[in-house]
């Protein structure tokens, strides 16, 4: 866009998720130089800060190498810092006449990332609506979970958003969609002619998501308690991944093509049942080290006796011709043995076995962090002097085969598309109340029965209950092979 002005409001720039992510992010797409020329960044936010302060708050979270100290200071001066109201339409006025001042031109856009609690929300998005329009270009805002707290709550903010802008102004951020091995879903199942015509009811058992970090909440457990693992993780970022699993091929790569199929097959799947699920919550473990000792009720910002989840177990399941019957199950939990996020695509037997039951089934592997990885799990003849047959694997794992590729973070490839103007990777609010109509009714059982999570060790597996669960939905687990890196 030649050198038009842009211009990159962060509200709530004082704040964790600005310091920690935005702040950086930015900084690291225009040290890359991927943003256009002419941008001005600007925060906003009730503290009293200087530019400098601000810039000291995020420091430690910028990663700055010592030859890129020349740009960092470029960085620094094309910032600005604003303090004022989430509820005064003149600061809004304020923040406006101060846009103004770098969109000298006839052209100009405007940002504006909101890392915000949800309770200025509906404020602030009133106020940006009536004092901080670009007048000479798009406008785009940029939003973040929660969006709502169950589907009622969801479809009124929703409905508050769409009475202020229109859906192509609106991103909202899921920040699996910006991952590498989420992204590439796509190109693997609509690009390969091998894995099309297995991709089914007729060859797979069973589909297994699976999101797991090895530290609890460490003091976020105020926010946390408030949402619990399903509205913080399983929800949203399992459910992008379940979609772009399990959705039919798109008319076209066209974001809206793309997202209608998200929908469609999202509206394939009844709310989830009490009976589906296993829900536990960390005990902490008295030989382990540091917080390991500690159980989520042991963390201060957590009220005493919460019910709330820190792992749960869902199995859904997708009634359309392609997927009747397959389980797919979601697995997410904190305070686990291991940081894992993957998909295991687990396929049937083989019939009419030659091989008096030496077979284990085939998996696809979907590995999206850490160390992204592709690969499927086969059996072979154990090579040499014997007929004897082993568990092998055809493994890309991109550590090894991409050494030199830089892979961005996903808020780096979020940020730029919202520049571009490409929705592609962002959630469309019918897709948000679909996963809300799956959810809610189990999320509203569990809290007026104050059903009682089963408890777990800090650094274990997750209970045992979730690996019976798995079982009796057709995942098996060998537990007879490991996954060797860098062979
Ligand atoms: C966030 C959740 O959305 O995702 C956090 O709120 C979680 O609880 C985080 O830790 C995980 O993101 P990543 O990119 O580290 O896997």
């Amino acid at each position: 866009e030649g050198n038009v002005p842009h211009i990159f409001v962060t509200l709530g720039a004082s704040g964790d998720l600005a310091t920690k992510k935005i702040y950086p992010t930015l900084w690291w797409l225009y040290r890359d130089g991927l943003l256009p020329s002419n941008t001005t960044f600007y925060g906003y936010a009730r503290s009293k800060l200087t530019t400098e302060e601000l810039r000291k708050k995020c420091h430690q979270y910028m990663k700055v190498k010592p030859e890129e100290e020349k740009r960092y200071e470029e960085f620094w001066k094309l910032n600005n810092y604003v303090a004022g109201s989430y509820n005064k339409r003149v600061d809004f006025e304020m923040l406006n006449q101060a846009l103004n001042l770098h969109e000298k031109g006839t052209a100009a856009n405007r940002l504006f990332y909101l890392a915000l609690p949800p309770s200025v929300f509906e404020n602030v998005t009133v106020l940006i609506k009536n004092a901080c329009m670009g007048e000479k270009g798009w406008t785009r805002v940029i939003i973040e979970k929660p969006f709502g707290h169950d589907a009622d709550s969801s479809l009124k903010l929703s409905n508050h958003l769409a009475s202020l802008f229109k859906e192509e102004q609106l991103y909202r951020i899921d920040h699996y969609l910006g991952k590498e091995m989420v992204q590439n879903l796509m190109t693997l199942r609509f690009g390969n002619r091998i894995f099309s015509p297995t991709w089914n009811r007729e060859c797979i058992a069973s589909v297994l998501i699976s999101f797991k970090e090895p530290f609890g909440t460490m003091g976020r457990g105020g926010y946390f308690d408030q949402s619990g693992i399903i509205r913080d993780v399983m929800q949203n970022h399992l459910m992008q991944i379940l979609s772009l699993v399990a959705m039919e091929k798109p008319a076209s790569v066209h974001p809206d093509d793309i997202r209608n199929e998200k929908v469609k097959v999202l509206r394939c799947i009844s709310p989830l049942k009490l009976s589906d699920v296993i829900l536990g919550q960390y005990e902490g473990n008295p030989e382990g080290e540091g917080d390991a000792k500690l159980g989520y009720l042991d963390d201060l910002t957590v009220p005493e006796g919460s019910n709330t989840a820190t792992y749960a177990l869902a199995v859904l399941t997708i009634n359309n011709e392609r997927w009747d019957g397959v389980p797919f199950i979601l697995r997410c939990g904190k305070a686990l043995n291991e940081r894992k996020a993957e998909v295991r695509i687990q396929y049937r037997d083989v019939p009419g076995d030659i091989f008096s039951g030496k077979l284990k089934r085939n998996e696809l592997v979907i590995r999206v962090q850490p160390g992204e990885a592709l690969y499927i799990k086969m059996m072979t003849k154990t090579p040499g002097m014997t007929f004897e047959m082993e568990e092998t694997e055809l493994d890309l794992t991109y550590g090894s085969r991409y050494k030199e590729v830089k892979m961005p973070d996903a808020y780096e490839r979020l940020i730029l598309d919202v520049f571009c103007g490409s929705q592609m990777h962002f959630v469309r609010s019918d897709e948000l109340s679909e996963a809300w109509r799956i959810f809610t009714p189990l999320l509203h059982q569990i809290e007026a029965e104050k059903v009682k999570p089963v408890p777990y060790i800090y650094g274990s597996r997750g209970p045992k209950e979730a690996d019976e669960m798995c079982n009796k939905f057709d995942f098996k687990y060998y537990g007879s092979y490991k996954w060797v890196k860098n062979h």
